[in-house]
């Protein structure tokens, strides 16, 4: 290392990141903060206080994309302004886009792939000072993180990857270009990560990948998602276990069982059906019917009684009719989820959906897509009522954010809990003493989105 660039390092470089789409990302903010910090980079909230301002982006709608150039756009005023600051772009759409975001941004000093991101301490080294641009996109990088476990944004809560990438090329999706190919990480690997989360202090984790269910392929030995969950179930400190997200396809009895087996794998699912027409998913190349899927939910709720499922659905998928949509509709009814994300059909350049004409007018799309919103909305906020009068356990996560008297955490079924001492009780060291704690709550109200309750 340059003696310049030790001093570069001593000035604390300010940076901001923004982070855009889905859970993996968060993550993979997360973890470069880590090794930035590590190398004496400081964080700040405010990008206009920034001299390295990242952002985190998504490929996955065309919206996503905009939004990234539509704020690259907004900042080339403070560029002008100030030409030592570093600007980069990470993630999914620097992989997409590469080199175009320079011809569209030439104001724009980084583009970094989504297996580049643990030379980001390098790369930003070698833009300090000369203001180059750089482009990192190479295809046969392994992303590899030692992880600073004292980084992330809840002490009780941590995201940990288990495998990257995505091999099954649904029509519609963007991730096996963008992500590359299904790899799933080593055991121990992920052993030592969360042994040292728990040193830490992390009570819940939660294992994520683009299809978590099929974990283990290409490892050696019989390793499976359902026996990394027993592994993990036996580690001390831990107190949940959740994961996302789980293709239909590869959704077994044994990851069932061991919801149902392990104490400490919590009972909520998140299994994107993406539509409820047969004709549509085998359009979208997802390969289960909708009789299968709503087997596998049947299978779910009676081995893990309490369980509760989430799901994506995409609405307007090219030659979706009327009657298909019903299809979904009639799905949401029967399955009654716990929570849904609806997306509007957005073509992506080279999936194999884009052969298919984007026929559904938008007006269609947006039609549909408040429908399903309203029914998941009007489903929620009944079974909400339901749990009026229930006590449900809570891990303490922090202040609610809307009223800082009261305490906010999740049930093992990742339902929001707002609650707060019975009237005229006080504690010591309310409400800091129980962050990080299990607590029961007894249900006194709710709505669509939140229960609200009094701490038993
Ligand atoms: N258009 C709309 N939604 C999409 N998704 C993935 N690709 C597209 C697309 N091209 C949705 C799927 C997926 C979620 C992460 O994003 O529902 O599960
Ligand atoms: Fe995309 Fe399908 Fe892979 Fe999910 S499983 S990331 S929708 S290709």
């Amino acid at each position: 290392m340059s003696k310049d660039s030790k001093t570069y390092k001593d000035f604390g470089k300010k940076v901001y990141i923004r982070t855009f789409g889905c859970q993996m990302n968060k993550l993979d903010s997360e973890l470069s903060i880590g090794s930035l910090v590590r190398e004496g980079y400081t964080f700040v909230e405010d990008e206009k206080a920034a001299d390295i301002i990242l952002l985190n982006t998504c490929s996955v709608r065309n919206k996503a994309e905009h939004k990234v150039y539509s704020q690259l756009g907004s900042l080339r005023n403070q560029k002008e302004k100030n030409p030592d600051l570093i600007l980069g772009v990470l993630g999914c759409m620097a992989q997409n886009e590469g080199e175009k975001i320079f011809r569209r941004m030439p104001h724009v000093n980084l583009i970094c792939g989504t297996r580049e991101f643990s030379r980001l301490p390098t790369l930003l080294e070698e833009i300090n000072g000369s203001n180059k641009q750089i482009l990192a996109i190479n295809e046969d990088e392994m992303v590899s993180f030692d992880r600073l476990v004292t980084q992330r944004p809840n002490r009780f809560k941590a995201f940990v990857s288990i495998m990257r990438g995505c091999d099954n090329y649904c029509s519609y999706c963007i991730v096996p270009y963008v992500r590359g190919r299904e790899f799933s990480r080593p055991v121990g690997d992920i052993i030592n990560e969360v042994k040292s989360l728990t040193d830490d202090g992390c009570k819940e984790i939660t294992l994520l990948g683009q299809n978590v269910n099929s974990y283990g392929k290409g490892l050696n030995g019989n390793i499976t998602l359902a026996n990394l969950l027993k592994k993990l179930n036996s580690i001390e400190g831990i107190e949940r276990i959740r994961f996302v997200t789980s293709h239909p396809r590869d959704m077994i009895k044994d990851i069932l069982e061991a919801i149902s087996e392990l104490p400490k794998v919590c009972e909520n699912l998140h299994m994107p059906a993406q539509s409820g027409s047969d004709r549509i998913l085998e359009k979208m190349r997802r390969q289960y019917t909708s009789t299968h899927y709503r087997e596998l939910v049947e299978m779910a709720k009676s081995l893990v009684p309490d369980i509760t499922i989430a799901s994506d659905f995409i609405v307007g998928f090219p030659g979706e009719t009327e009657d298909d949509f019903e299809d979904t509709v009639s799905l949401m009814r029967d399955v009654r989820y716990q929570n849904c994300f609806i997306f509007k059909y957005s073509p992506r350049t080279g999936t194999a959906a884009t052969e298919l004409k984007d026929d559904v007018p938008e007006e269609t799309k947006r039609r549909r897509n408040q429908i399903l919103l309203d029914l998941q909305s009007d489903i929620s906020a009944e079974d909400n009522k339901e749990m009026i009068g229930k006590s449900v356990e809570v891990l303490v996560e922090g202040t609610s954010k809307t009223d800082e008297s009261k305490l906010t955490g999740r049930t093992r079924q990742n339902q929001i809990v707002v609650f707060s001492l019975p009237e005229g009780r006080s504690q010591e060291g309310w409400p800091s003493s129980l962050q990080g704690k299990l607590v029961n709550i007894n249900i006194v109200d709710s709505t669509d989105l939140t229960l609200f309750g009094i701490i038993n």
